[in-house]
């Protein structure tokens, strides 16, 4: 695996949880999965931002200096986007600890669209152009130095205990 095979995959596995999370809420079905409620705000927590956005920002993002200045102008707003999915994270983790359900449901959806924006657009507008203009040897030495850090701050089998997540919610939603 490399840089963008793994970021292709990080990906995968957010739609995958942010998928069950919508269906969750549109099905108002919180209060069957409240067990899960906790996981799912640890997830988005811990996965979506301390991990994946932590990733772009602090080992990706700096590639983007061999891009087009089409794509660096992008910069700010992947950046204000990462901002925008850690606050409705955090507004699951208030609604949760409130006990509102119905919130926690409205604020699922939001982080839905809002993240499925977001990684349609690094997906067609930015990790394409970076692929081309990124040296190749630099795209490995981030992919390593991001492993080697998030197995020293994360433990490392955090990715593994994450996807372990993904699938059980998977699994139980569609009622296996
Ligand atoms: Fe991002
Ligand atoms: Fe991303």
């Amino acid at each position: 695996m490399g840089l963008f095979t793994q970021i292709a995959h990080d990906h995968t596995v957010l739609r995958t949880v942010l998928g069950a999370v919508k269906a969750i809420a549109e099905k108002e079905r919180q209060e069957e999965f409240k067990d899960q409620l906790p996981r799912i705000v640890d997830f988005f927590q811990m996965f979506m931002d301390e991990y994946h956005h932590h990733k772009e920002e602090r080992f990706v993002f700096p590639l983007i200096e061999h891009a087009s200045q089409e794509v660096r102008d992008l910069l700010p707003d992947l950046l204000g986007d990462h901002r925008r999915a850690k606050d409705l994270a955090d507004s699951l983790a208030s609604a949760l600890q409130a006990g509102d359900l119905r919130r926690f449901g409205q604020v699922s959806v939001q982080l839905y669209d809002h993240m499925d924006e977001h990684i349609s657009e690094e997906d067609q507008d930015v990790w394409p152009a970076l692929k081309v203009s990124v040296p190749p040897k630099l795209a490995e030495a981030a992919f390593i130095d991001a492993n080697n850090f998030f197995d020293r701050q994360l433990g490392t089998d955090f990715t593994a205990r994450m996807e372990l997540f993904e699938m059980y919610l998977k699994t139980r939603l569609e009622g296996g």
